[in-house]
């Protein structure tokens, strides 16, 4: 299975929540649970990255066994109603981030206790008093809110990030501290914190160009919290994805990958106080000046790329470009009027690709196949895409079976069924994944998928069409026999 290493198998286990809360891939624990107090966070640093319109999250944290058996279970908790916001949680071994095996899953108390966590398994356990450096990743969507929430069209927007000084823990934490990368200096709202908590009796935060570190703080109980909250310049769009549903067709018999991707947007951006217009928004486009308004979406594509199409709800689009060369194919699209906050956006792009460049036959097999493709392409902006929830399937040709997958994207479920479709007598095989609370920096991420497509099936789609001409040859050699001819009957008359 040398083809499997196509899917960076480097790669930890994941898992995600779902927004949706819907219970699929959850463990339920018990309501009275509290996680073991198995642990001691020796030293903890947590990174919030805020150039994007999500927050990147990295908790870095050296990790102590105070337990008499080794131990393989960490828990990290959160806030109520913030777990169905996080996504893609990740974790390495931070002094060995090549060392798999990692597992991080939701786990659910019942609906009404206030903390829900994720559980982290290691590959191998914990021995008493030894130290793991632990690097947990995760992303947070609609984390951002514009303050003023509305604004003039022309006016710079404003975003409030609301957080703990305290990173999230189930156990005690003796030392930490918590930056944050802010996209600019222009920053009118930064909580100050009594010079008390710091542990150095520092001005807290400490600021450093777009840097503001909060801590370091001294011995923390678990679960303790200190909310803080930094308000600074964000005009850009919020881009937030609803739902993206990708369709990939293969098709053996036309040698092609036909791709197709709906997607439901909306910015979470400031709504408008007064009315669009036009005017003066045609007047300052020839400054292009920065906008609160998402006016573009660049759609970079698999080189080699073909036939794009784009189709939004009103079925037209002012302009969209298509550019593909040996080095790159990239769709341009601008929506008819600039999207406003508040303001939704929903279209549907597609394109084609050489069945050879996405699918291989296994070596030494006489039937099994291997499909590479991105998980998910979508467009690609500097202000970052969130998108809730992500439905990707992949339609593999008639009688393909034995499917199998492999993928560095976090999925919450997956299923196989068929989809048919015209000129199909059984119907295509279906591979279906979803996965929710994505980010754009996953775009690149690939799916791999292996599937058996016996030769039998393969010439099915020659015979059905073979056979449907067939009876068009019948059916026309035998009206061709009538006689219902007038004209004839006239003559003879
Ligand atoms: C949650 O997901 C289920 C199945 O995936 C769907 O039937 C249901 O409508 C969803 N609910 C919401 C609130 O999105
Ligand atoms: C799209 O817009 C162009 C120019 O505005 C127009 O010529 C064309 O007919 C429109 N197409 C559809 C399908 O509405
Ligand atoms: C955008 O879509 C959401 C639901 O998906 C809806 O509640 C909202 O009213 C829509 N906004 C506009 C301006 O149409
Ligand atoms: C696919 O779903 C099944 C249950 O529906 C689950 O047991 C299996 O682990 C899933 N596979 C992956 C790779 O997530």
């Amino acid at each position: 299975m040398r083809l499997l290493q196509w899917a960076s198998l480097g790669l930890v286990t994941l898992a995600a929540a779902d927004s949706n809360l819907t219970h699929e891939s959850r463990n339920i624990l018990p309501s009275v649970f509290k996680p073991p107090q198995h642990f001691r966070n020796v030293n903890l640093v947590r990174n919030i990255n805020l150039d994007k319109s999500y927050a990147k999250e990295t908790i870095n944290v050296v990790i102590e066994n105070i337990d008499k058996e080794p131990q393989s279970h960490y828990y990290l908790p959160f806030e109520p109603g913030t777990i169905g916001r996080i996504g893609a949680v990740e974790v390495k071994d931070k002094k060995n981030p090549e060392r798999g095996g990692f597992v991080a899953e939701v786990t659910e108390l019942d609906p009404y206790s206030p903390t829900e966590f994720y559980k982290i398994t290691f590959p191998t356990p914990l021995k008493p008093q030894e130290q793991l450096t632990l690097s947990i990743n995760y992303y947070s969507l609609s984390i951002l809110n514009p303050l003023p929430a509305q604004i003039e069209q022309t006016d710079k927007q404003y975003v409030l990030y609301s957080f703990s000084v305290y990173a999230p823990s189930a156990y005690v934490t003796q030392k930490q501290k918590t930056k944050l990368k802010l996209p600019t200096t222009d920053v009118p709202d930064a909580v100050v914190l009594p010079k008390s908590l710091n542990a150095e009796g520092k001005e807290d935060p400490q600021k450093s160009g777009t840097t503001y570190t909060y801590g370091p703080y001294g011995e923390r109980e678990a679960g303790a919290t200190q909310e803080a909250s930094v308000r600074y310049e964000f005009t850009k769009p919020l881009v937030h994805g609803k739902l993206l549903e990708r369709d990939v067709e293969v098709s053996h018999w036309g040698g092609n990958v036909a791709v197709e991707e709906r997607h439901w947007f909306t910015n979470r951006g400031a709504t408008l106080k007064n009315h669009f217009s036009r005017v003066a928004w045609q007047a300052s486009s020839y400054y292009n000046p920065p906008t609160s308004a998402l006016k573009e979406f660049r759609y970079p594509l698999v080189v080699g790329s073909a036939d794009a199409y784009f189709i939004d709800d009103i079925g037209n689009v002012s302009t969209s470009h298509f550019r593909s060369s040996k080095r790159e194919a990239t769709l341009e699209l601008k929506p008819r009027y600039p999207i406003f906050g508040g303001w939704n956006y929903s279209f549907k792009v597609g394109w084609n690709g050489d069945l050879q460049s996405f699918v291989r036959r296994i070596t030494g097999s006489s039937d099994g196949y291997v499909l590479k493709v991105p998980f998910f392409e979508g467009p690609k902006q500097a202000e970052g895409v969130e998108y809730e929830r992500l439905v990707t399937r992949i339609i593999l040709p008639e009688g393909a079976k034995n499917v199998r997958f492999e993928t560095a994207v976090p999925i919450v479920s997956n299923s196989t069924g068929l989809h048919r479709t015209f000129m199909d007598t059984v119907g295509r095989t279906t591979l279906t994944l979803t996965a929710v609370n994505v980010v754009d920096e996953l775009r690149d991420r690939d799916l791999v998928v292996i599937y058996d497509y016996p030769s039998a099936a393969r010439f099915r789609k020659p015979l059905t069409i073979f056979a449907g001409v067939l009876a068009i040859f019948a059916v026309s050699w035998v009206v061709g026999n009538l006689d219902v001819s007038i004209g004839k009957k006239q003559k003879t008359a």
